[in-house]
């Protein structure tokens, strides 16, 4: 059983991580969801981070709101662009039932009471900009030295970048937590877009989602896939989860990694700062299955 938080701004993507999650129930222990800025601000995120929990009875997860500005800004705004990727919710326009659950103050908190009371046993995917985890280590620093594992998605290496043509969305939103975060000698695995967009979503795959639940997903996925302008979509945060439970699907490289003022994630050997695992290369029919299976059993 792998003991897990997930870090989410909970837009499409980030709401089919969190539905692995919750299928694979005997695999993963959610202990809680902690929520960030980026395709919407922090409170909608917890919002719909509830909102989903609730629909498929884990009210038992307990939500936290995090950091709502990027390091150095004072606001967060949603860039208008965004709306297109995810909607205006953040969850493809789609109208689901919200929870009567209100999210709790405290991510940066919560974050750090859970690694020190599970030393060695606890992974946090963050599949949105990392401010909330710059704070944790700069506020708790003691959590550095208790081991643990950071999954984070985001940055490109080979690939163009999604932003401009080398950054990618979650650091370029605020690349001074990504840089410092880069910099702490901490276990933590990247997975960039040169891994995220090998793995594909079809429309067909959709259509095997039935009953009143899977249609809402179905509806808001097919929002996303929409904005592709292919019949698939990438599968950016949920290729990061997948990483969380088979690590073995990935390759990787390790070094150094700047991240850059502009959102860069640059691997840079003569850099002074600790090396991070980096996947550069993914077994692409074995993480598609994977997801494809956990959200068929969850939503078929
Ligand atoms: C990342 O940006 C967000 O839009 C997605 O949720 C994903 O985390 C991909 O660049
Ligand atoms: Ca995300």
């Amino acid at each position: 059983m792998t003991n897990i938080i997930l870090d989410l701004d909970t837009g499409i993507d980030d709401t089919l991580a969190l539905l692995y999650v919750i299928a694979r129930r005997d695999e993963f222990n959610l202990l809680g969801v902690t929520s960030t800025f980026g395709n919407v601000e922090t409170e909608t995120s917890a919002r719909n981070s509830l909102t989903i929990l609730d629909l498929f009875g884990r009210t038992d997860v307990p939500v936290f709101i995090g950091e709502r500005a990027p390091e150095g800004k004072t606001a967060y705004q949603v860039m208008p662009y965004i709306y297109r990727i995810h909607g205006r919710n953040g969850l493809g326009e789609v109208d689901f039932p919200s929870s009567q659950r209100k999210p709790e103050e405290g991510a940066v908190s919560f974050l750090s009471r859970m690694i020190t009371s599970h030393p060695d046993d606890l992974t946090i995917v963050a599949t949105g900009p990392l401010r909330n985890l710059a704070e944790v280590y700069r506020k708790y620093p003691e959590t550095m030295k208790i081991p643990h594992k950071v999954i984070s998605m985001g940055g490109a290496l080979t690939v163009e970048g999604n932003v401009t043509p080398f950054a990618e969305a979650n650091y370029y939103k605020d690349p001074k937590s990504a840089s410092f975060v880069f910099s702490l000698p901490i276990d933590l695995i990247q997975i960039p877009l040169d891994v995220t967009e090998r793995s594909h979503l079809h429309l067909s795959d959709t259509e095997e989602w039935k009953g009143e639940r899977g249609m809402l997903i179905r509806k808001m996925t097919e929002f996303y896939i929409g904005f592709h302008k292919k019949d698939f979509s990438y599968l950016h945060d949920p290729s990061a989860v997948c990483a969380a439970l088979h690590p073995e699907y990935f390759s990787y490289l390790s070094l150094p990694m700047k991240i850059t003022d502009d959102g860069r994630s640059v691997g840079d050997y003569m850099a002074a700062i600790p090396e991070k695992k980096v996947a550069v290369d993914v077994r692409t029919e074995c993480v598609e299955e994977e997801l494809k299976r956990s959200w068929k059993k969850l939503l078929g």
